[in-house]
């Protein structure tokens, strides 16, 4: 009963983000694609594990279904003292955390199924400079966000750029527009947009590494099933041949 009532509210609270009037911006998602994986991978390493877990992927696991060896892992992917058969945590501790940032980074593991791939690849495009936030930047998807612009030496930093809309009461309200690089960034608008295509194509697969398994698993039990039904179908046709 807990957890019915538990994924209800789940559900009612991921509706809510739908509909809170932000326009996503659709990610490229290919989960076979290993390449963009292995460079998401790079980019979560070292720009998100600092601060954030992704406990229910383990380093082992990762290196099987990336096509990455073992050795490699463990040389360009894991710098904190972990085993390869670990889950990837982060050495920070929570009370810490809150000191800095007022607010506990989540564990990344579901992510991308809590919040949906497009609704990361907007978020990771949204932050803007805005002074008077701890961090110097605020997010358009995110208000009020504890995380400060970790990609912002990629990207560089974006400004807001206001308008003018008119309300019911007949009114002025300044509203954001849309954001444009102030200050650039090592990447150039396109090299970003597909890094964080990578970086959450990665995050995807790490929300669900058995679905690959699945998906290869798939194809061998539709064939079988296929070559089942053949067989059967002759069988009928040998045991029905004397009736008739
Ligand atoms: C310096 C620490 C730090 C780093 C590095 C960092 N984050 Fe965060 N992140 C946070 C904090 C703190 C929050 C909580 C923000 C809040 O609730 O206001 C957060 C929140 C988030 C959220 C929103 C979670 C939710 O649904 O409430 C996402 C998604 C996220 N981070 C992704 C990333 C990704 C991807 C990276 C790497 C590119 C990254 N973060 C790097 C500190 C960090």
């Amino acid at each position: 009963m807990r957890t019915l009532i538990l994924s209800i509210l789940l559900l009612l609270s991921s509706h809510s983000y739908a509909s809170s009037g932000h326009e996503l911006e659709s990610a490229t998602i290919d989960l076979s694609n290993k390449a963009s994986l292995q460079r998401g991978a790079k980019y979560f390493v070292n720009y998100c594990l600092s601060c954030h877990s992704a406990k229910q992927l383990r380093y082992s696991r990762m290196a099987q279904d990336l096509d990455i060896a073992p050795e490699l892992v463990e040389l360009n992917l894991m710098f904190t003292g972990e085993k390869i058969f670990d889950g990837m945590t982060i050495s920070m501790r929570a009370k810490d955390a809150e000191k800095w940032f007022g607010v506990n980074p989540p564990d990344l593991s579901l992510i991308a199924r809590s919040r949906g791939p497009d609704w990361l690849y907007t978020y990771l495009k949204s932050f803007y400079i805005d002074e008077e936030r701890p961090f110097g930047v605020d997010n358009t998807l995110f208000p009020k966000v504890g995380m400060p612009h970790v990609l912002a030496d990629l990207q560089g930093l974006q400004r807001a750029v206001y308008k003018d809309v008119e309300t019911a009461g007949g009114g002025v309200k300044r509203v954001i527009d849309h954001l444009e690089i102030a200050e650039p960034g090592r990447m150039t608008e396109r090299e970003y947009d597909k890094a964080m295509d990578d970086l959450v194509n990665f995050m995807t697969y790490m929300g669900e590494p058995a679905k690959m398994e699945r998906q290869r698993l798939g194809w061998k039990v539709l064939v079988f099933i296929l070559l089942m039904l053949g067989i059967f179908y002759l069988l009928k046709k040998e045991y029905w041949k004397d009736i008739h």
